[in-house]
């Protein structure tokens, strides 16, 4: 396949000052200071929350040498705690040798372990009849999303690495930063685990979340908003209800954990809010519509309760995914936040309208 590129391709780091100006009025603050932010290596949950790990692991000698190979292989490792050293490894190493992006093929579907075994929704055990008491069970499943967000994330990177004249660099750095993230929430469920006496694939776990993933492989502006937007938003709304169960049950340390997950989520949600936003400029649509036509198309449910100001905070502007919301506040005319964020994209809209072009961004690579 052809990517088209234009005159307006060399346009681009002029687009992005002016994008990161604008965002400043509405995204999350501290998007830039997680950028900068040095390679965290604290892999293990100490007495008093996280700290490096003990032992050191060597960078290992592989064939890749882009950062899209690298994801290749991570999605290619089966074991879960080899996947997430992998994982830390690979970002690691990408950042410190200053290799490439470089262009690879993920795997049509990640690896994964024999246990746990797959299976529908329903088929998932309730607590009680899961053989894991209630705070294990929860951890089990926390430990389920974080493996599937190191392959989302390192799918994204790969998957899209075709076009990375257009999306630019700093959009596999933000999703390669993720899997790092994700890999180390999955050590701490995995180790924490550990501690209770269980292991991750003690317990059967679904495979929704990739199959939301496979579907928008085809399409980079429906995996942003099907999967950071919609799936690790709904991670803001989880995380504070399951830090209070864990609480509940009297699992401190466990809930510690929970706690600094969801914190860290954030910087999820909100890299997915502004590479949306700035795919959406350059195909010239509106983000807000775009993200409500494609949840339509894509057929994602928008699920409540919805913690608000943890979204707000993350970036995700109300009227993208509570319609109540929208006509409630149009009655009242007094819409001045989702008023000023709209003039915002409008102004975007408008610059990239001047700089238009036919990218291919919504077709697959060959
Ligand atoms: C657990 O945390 C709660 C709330 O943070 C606190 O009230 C309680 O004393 C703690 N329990 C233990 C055993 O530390
Ligand atoms: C919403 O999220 C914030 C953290 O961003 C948390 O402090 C608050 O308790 C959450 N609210 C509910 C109702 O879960
Ligand atoms: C985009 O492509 C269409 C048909 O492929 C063409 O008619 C149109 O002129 C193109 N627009 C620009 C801005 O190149």
């Amino acid at each position: 396949m052809v990517v088209s590129l234009s005159a307006s391709v060399l346009l681009f780091p002029k687009r992005l000052c002016c994008y990161s100006s604008c965002v400043e009025v509405s995204g999350w603050g501290g998007l830039e200071a997680w950028r900068k932010s040095p390679l965290n290596e604290n892999r293990r949950w100490g007495p008093n929350g996280p700290e490096g790990e003990v032992g050191e692991f060597g960078e290992g000698e592989g064939e890749a040498c882009s950062l899209a190979e690298l994801g290749s292989m991570v999605l290619s490792t089966s074991d879960p705690l080899t996947k997430s050293h992998l994982s830390h490894m690979a970002y690691s190493i990408w950042r410190r040798r200053n290799f490439p992006i470089g262009i690879s093929k993920p795997p049509s579907t990640p690896a994964r372990p024999q246990y746990p075994q797959l299976v529908s929704p329903k088929e998932i055990p309730a607590p009680k009849d899961s053989g894991l008491p209630l705070n294990a069970y929860m951890l089990h499943n926390l430990a389920h999303v974080e493996l599937n967000a190191i392959d989302l994330a390192w799918d994204t990177v790969v998957r899209f690495s075709p076009y990375r004249e257009i999306l630019g660099d700093g959009f596999f750095a933000d999703f390669a930063h993720v899997a790092d993230d994700e890999s180390r929430h999955f050590s701490w469920c995995a180790q924490r685990l550990a501690e209770l006496g269980f292991k991750y694939g003690d317990m059967p776990a679904h495979n929704l979340l990739w199959r939301e993933c496979e579907k928008s492989s085809d399409n980079v502006a429906a995996r942003l908003a099907v999967i950071p937007l919609v799936q690790e938003a709904r991670g803001l709304d989880a995380g504070p209800r399951l830090v209070k169960k864990l609480v509940g049950f009297g699992d401190n340390r466990s809930s510690k954990i929970v706690a600094r997950i969801a914190d860290e989520e954030v910087a999820h949600v909100a890299v997915g809010v502004y590479w949306f936003v700035s795919v959406c400029q350059k195909l010239g649509c509106a983000p807000d519509s775009t993200f409500k036509d494609l949840i339509k198309e894509y057929n994602v449910e928008l699920k409540g309760p919805f913690n608000h100001s943890a979204r707000e905070e993350a970036g995700i502007p109300r009227d993208w995914y509570d319609s109540s919301f929208t006509s409630h506040q149009d009655k009242k005319g007094k819409d001045d936040n989702k008023k000023q964020l709209s003039e915002v994209y409008d102004r975007l809209a408008s610059i990239i309208a001047m700089e238009s072009e036919n990218s291919s961004l919504t077709k697959p690579p060959e």
